[in-house]
C-alpha cells in the first residue's frame, strides 16, 4: 500500500516503534511529499527514539537523563566555585598572555545561531534582527563586526564557525552571501548545521505530524554543536587554521566579548580545558544558569532545573549561594573537544515541555495553548564535568552581557534594554577618550571599535557630539 520509496527496513522500524500513524496521510501525498516524509523518517535513529519515548513518558520538567541527573542530586552539597575577575588580580598578566595567543592566531570562535527567536515572535534567524540603536545594524552585523575589530587589532583573522539549524540555515547563508560575510574573510568562515530531533506527545511519547508530509521536529539544542562540528570536519578546520582553542558564544548578545584578551589569558594561565564567563547573579528569578561545584566536578545547572529553594538561598555577604550566573560564553581547548567527542554519549538529553502544533487523526491542525509535547535538547555546558581544569571569569554585565530574549514590554532583556546597554557602553568608551556627548543625544559605535584605543582613528579626543551620531561604520 505504501510507495516503493519507503524501504521495507524503514517501514518495519516504524511499525516496531508503533509509529505507523505518521503514514496516515501517505496515500494522499504526491511523490515529492512522500520523499520529504520518507527522508525525515529515514533520518531518525530508531534506537535513540526508544530512549526519547522513555524519557517523555517518565519525565516531569527538567534534566532526567544520564550524568546530569546525578549532578542535580548532588546540588544539595554543592557550592559556587572560585572565580577570576576581569580587571581583578592578575589582570595585566592575563591580558598580555591572551593578547599573545590572539596575535599567534591560536583562537577560533563558534557562534551558536540555531535558535529562531520564537520568544520575539521572529521566524527567521535571530541574527538578522536589527538592534543597532541608530544604525539598525543586525545582531550578525554587530557580532561579526566585533571579530573584525579583534582581527584588526591583533593582525590575525579569527576563524569563525557559525552553527545553524534547519530553521535558520538557508537564511543565514543568504545573509552571509548578501553581506560580504560580515566583512570577514570567507576562507575563515564555516557554516555548519545542527541536527533536528523529533518532538513527541507527552502522553504517549509518540511522533507528531506538523503537516501531512512533515514530522514535528526541533533543533537538538546548542549541545548539538559538538557532534555537528565534528561531523562537518570543524575540529580539523580550526586546527588547519592554527587554532588551539575555540570560544563559543550566543547570537542573542551583541555586547558579548568571547575573545577578550584577559578572559583568554586566564584560560591559558589556568591551562583550562573549559573556561566560562559568569556574571554575579543577584536575584533568584534571573534567568541564567549557575555554575556549581561539588568539590570534584564543576557543572552548570540551568535556571529551569534549579529548585526554587536552593535558588533563593543566600550565603556570606547576603550573596546568593549559587551566584555565578552563566552567560554561555565559553572557551575550550580543542584537544578537550576532541577527547569529549570521542566519549560515549558525552551530552545528556534535557526535556522541555512545549506547546507544539500538530495534525489530529482527521487531519485538522491543532494549536495547543498549553504544553502537549516534549522537545529534547543537549546543552554544551554539560561538557564541563568532563573537563580536568575549569576556569570561571566574572565579567561586568555592563561590558559584556545584554541579551535580546524577550518581546517589548517584558521586565528584562528586551530590545529597549539591549539598545540602552549599547548606548551606555558607547558613552563610556567615548567618555574615557575625552569625547563629550551632549545629554539626551544618541550615539553608537561601529562594532569593530572595541575600546577607546580604536577611537582615535574615528574622532579626535576633546570633540563634542551634539546630534545623533554613528561612528566608524565605514571602517
Ligand atoms: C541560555 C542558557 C542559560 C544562560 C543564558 C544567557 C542554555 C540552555 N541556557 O538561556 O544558561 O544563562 O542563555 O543568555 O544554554 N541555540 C542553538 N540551537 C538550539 C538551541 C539554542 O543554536 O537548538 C542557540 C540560540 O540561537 C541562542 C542560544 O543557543 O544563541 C541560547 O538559546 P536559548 O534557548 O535562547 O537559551 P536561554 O533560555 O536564553
Amino acid at each position: 500500500m505504501h510507495s516503493p520509496s519507503l524501504p521495507t527496513a524503514l517501514l518495519s522500524s516504524i511499525n516496531r516503534a508503533g509509529q505507523d500513524h505518521v503514514l496516515r496521510f501517505w496515500n494522499t501525498l504526491d511523490a515529492s511529499a512522500r520523499d520529504r516524509l520518507a527522508g525525515q523518517l529515514a533520518a531518525i535513529d530508531w534506537d535513540m527514539f526508544r530512549e526519547l519515548q522513555r524519557l517523555a513518558r517518565a519525565s516531569g520538567p527538567g534534566v532526567v537523563a544520564g550524568a546530569a541527573a546525578t549532578l542535580a542530586a548532588d546540588l544539595a552539597r554543592a557550592t559556587t566555585p572560585p572565580c577570576q575577575r576581569l580587571g581583578g588580580d592578575d589582570a595585566e598578566r592575563a591580558a598580555a598572555v591572551g593578547a599573545k595567543g590572539l596575535a599567534a592566531g591560536h583562537f577560533g570562535a563558534v557562534l551558536v545561531a540555531g535558535g529562531q527567536g520564537s520568544r520575539l515572535g521572529c521566524n527567521g534567524p535571530k541574527g538578522v534582527v536589527p538592534v543597532g540603536p541608530l544604525s539598525g545594524a543586525t545582531l550578525f552585523d554587530l557580532l561579526l563586526g566585533r571579530l573584525r575589530g579583534i582581527a584588526k587589532r591583533y593582525g590575525r583573522p579569527v576563524p569563525l564557525a557559525i552553527m545553524t539549524s534547519s530553521a535558520t540555515d538557508a537564511d543565514t547563508r543568504a545573509w552571509l552571501a548578501d553581506h560580504d560575510h560580515g566583512g570577514l574573510d570567507p576562507d575563515h568562515v564555516l557554516v555548519f548545521r545542527q541536527r533536528d530531533l523529533p518532538a513527541v506527545d507527552d502522553a504517549g511519547g509518540n511522533l507528531l505530524l506538523d503537516a501531512p508530509d512533515r514530522l514535528a521536529m526541533a533543533p537538538d539544542g546548542h549541545g548539538g554543536m559538538l557532534p555537528a562540528l565534528v561531523g562537518a570536519g570543524g575540529l580539523e578546520w580550526f586546527a588547519d587554521r592554527g587554532c588551539r582553542h575555540v570560544t563559543t558564544f550566543q547570537v542573542d548578545n551583541p555586547l558579548t566579548m568571547p575573545l577578550h584578551p584577559e578572559f583568554l589569558g586566564h584560560h591559558l594561565l589556568h591551562d583550562a580545558e573549559f573556561s566560562t564567563q559568569v556574571v554575579l547573579k543577584r536575584e533568584p528569578g534571573e534567568r541564567v544558569g549557575v555554575v556549581a561545584s561539588d568539590g570534584e566536578r564543576t557543572f552548570v545547572v540551568e535556571y529551569s532545573d534549579l529548585p526554587a529553594g536552593l535558588a533563593a538561598e543566600r550565603g556570606p555577604g547576603d550573596r546568593l549561594r549559587f551566584h555565578a550566573g552563566s552567560i554561555a560564553v565559553h572557551a575550550f581547548a580543542l584537544d578537550f573537544l576532541r577527547r569529549a567527542s570521542a566519549a560515549p554519549d558525552p551530552l545528556p538529553l534535557h526535556v522541555a515541555h512545549k506547546a507544539v502544533p500538530f495534525l489530529d487523526a482527521s487531519g485538522a491542525r491543532v494549536s495547543p495553548r498549553t504544553p502537549n509535547a516534549v522537545k529534547f535538547e543537549r546543552f554544551i555546558f554539560d561538557l564541563m564535568p568532563l573537563a580536568h581544569r575549569v576556569c570561571l571569569v566574572e565579567i561586568d554585565p555592563a561590558e559584556g552581557f545584554a541579551p535580546l530574549k524577550n518581546p517589548p514590554g517584558a521586565a528584562a532583556d528586551t530590545l529597549a534594554h539591549v539598545q540602552a546597554a549599547l548606548d551606555a557602553h558607547a558613552r563610556r568608551i567615548l567618555h574615557r577618550a575625552g569625547v563629550v556627548v551632549a545629554e539626551g543625544v544618541g550615539v553608537e559605535l561601529a562594532p569593530w571599535i572595541l575600546d577607546e584605543a580604536d577611537l582615535a582613528a574615528v574622532i579626535p579626543p576633546g570633540s563634542s557630539i551634539e546630534r545623533p551620531t554613528v561612528l566608524g561604520w565605514s571602517g
